[in-house]
């Protein structure tokens, strides 16, 4: 497992649930995942060449790779070279979220549903371009952000200041800005396994981009999700693949770089229907963290039969009925900054109740410290929403960590829509 986030310490928990019972090893890991009794080695995600040596030296059988930028920078590609197998897209397939002008080129050649855009490269043009839009109005640095580089402009003078910090200020280090309608609606991400030809749906999920309750503040990775969602069932989740994630494929297929790994719908259901806000190109976090806890198949043979094209036909990927709510814990400052080196107390009661995931965190002098924006994820499983969501609410309640930040409201809509039918 490549990565020391959330997400990859859901991503060993699920690996390690297969009836193979493989050994995991994990780079560079995390505190968390080290005291799971997973053997971290210490590789950095940015170090292509030490991942490649470390995944030959230690014969893995397969290498499962968390975040984006070593997707993008071609680690399935220099995996491959050196005769390891690896589950995710090469870096030529991986651009559909290493540039979000290239997304929207897919998608509109691929006929998915996308909110209107230009693509713009020069500050000048692009205070042009706002004469004669309308507000609110969606700017995107064409970049790896990290879920930050986002930004919705209620007015005019919100969008030259946002211009500002990209191309003067350079705040993203991107050259290039995407202006997208806004949109408005409820926002599902819809992850399918994908082995080239055919997409195989994973659970739904909700996230929550914003840092504080009631979606206000700033966009951050995610606080929070929830898995299922209400309304979208298995025919409908088939619907959507359909819709957005077949054509994507075919279109790639078609060009020569054909997608395998984890494909990562960002939707929004507006009134006219659902349209793509952005493709990811591996699992999401924080909802891999309600996704996988729920996941009933081989994980591994999952990721192995994605490796051969059309590798899939007849496996399925089967979940439980239970729901789950993965509630984030962040450190003060995030997600303009973050504070690192807090003693996090409460770990051992939260671990009674729900799954506590790492993502941020250190071990000093046999303590767990805060270590990044995001410290850790919390999923409680229950039979309903209301259930799942207050023992992932009550675990959160035992851990503590100078500056805290928790949202309250994580679920509750999901809650409360069950409850009124
Ligand atoms: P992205 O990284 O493109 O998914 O954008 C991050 C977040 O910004 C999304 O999850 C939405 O919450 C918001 N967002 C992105 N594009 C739009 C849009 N066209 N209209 C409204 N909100 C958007
Ligand atoms: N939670 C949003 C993302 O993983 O991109």
């Amino acid at each position: 497992m490549v990565g020391a986030g959330g997400r990859e310490h859901a991503l060993v928990a699920a690996l390690r649930r297969s009836p193979r019972a493989p050994e995991v090893l994990c780079a560079p890991g995390s505190a968390g995942i080290a005291r799971d009794g997973v053997h971290c080695l210490d590789v950095g995600t940015g170090d292509l060449e030490g991942l490649v040596v470390a995944a030959r030296e230690e014969a893995c059988d397969l290498v499962v790779i968390g975040p984006e930028a070593p997707l993008v920078a071609g680690l399935v590609d220099e995996l491959a070279d050196g005769q390891v197998r690896a589950f995710g897209p090469s870096g030529a397939a991986a651009r559909i979220e290493g540039s979000k002008a290239y997304a929207k080129e897919v998608m509109e050649a691929a006929g998915v549903p996308t909110p209107g855009h230009v693509v713009l490269s020069d500050h000048e043009a692009a205070l042009a371009a706002l004469e004669g839009t309308s507000y609110p109005l969606v700017l995107k640095a064409d970049v790896l952000a990290a879920g930050k580089g986002v930004v919705v402009c209620a007015d005019e003078d919100e969008a030259r200041t946002a211009l500002e910090a990209f191309f003067a200020e350079r705040r993203f280090g991107a050259t290039t800005v995407v202006l997208e309608e806004f949109l408005d609606g409820e926002e599902v991400s819809l992850l399918a396994l994908c082995d080239g030809e055919r997409a195989l749906p994973m659970a739904p999920a909700r996230d929550f981009k914003r840092i504080g309750d009631g979606d206000r503040g700033p966009n951050t990775g995610g606080m929070g999700s929830f898995s299922p969602v209400a309304g979208i069932d298995a025919e409908r989740t088939e619907e959507l693949v359909r819709l957005v994630h077949q054509p994507v494929l075919d279109e790639l297929r078609r060009r020569g770089t054909p997608y395998h790994g984890v494909l990562y719908a960002g939707l929004m259901f507006t009134a006219g229907g659902p349209q793509v806000l952005e493709f990811n190109c591996r699992f999401g976090d924080p909802e891999t963290q309600a996704v996988l806890p729920r996941l009933r198949s081989d994980l591994p043979e999952l990721c192995l039969a994605a490796r051969e094209p059309g590798g899939l036909g007849g496996a399925e990927a089967e979940f439980g009925d239970d729901f789950a709510v993965a509630v984030v814990l962040a450190s003060a400052g995030y997600p303009e900054s973050s504070s690192k080196g807090d003693v996090i107390s409460g770990l051992e009661e939260a671990a009674a109740i729900a799954d506590v995931f790492h993502a941020g965190t250190a071990e000093r002098d046999g303590e767990i410290v805060t270590a990044g924006g995001r410290v850790l994820a919390v999923t409680g499983l229950g039979a309903s929403p209301a259930a799942a969501r207050s023992r992932a609410y009550d675990a959160a309640s035992k851990i503590e960590f100078k500056g805290m930040q928790i949202r309250t409201d994580i679920a509750a809509r999901a809650v409360d829509r069950v409850a009124t039918g």
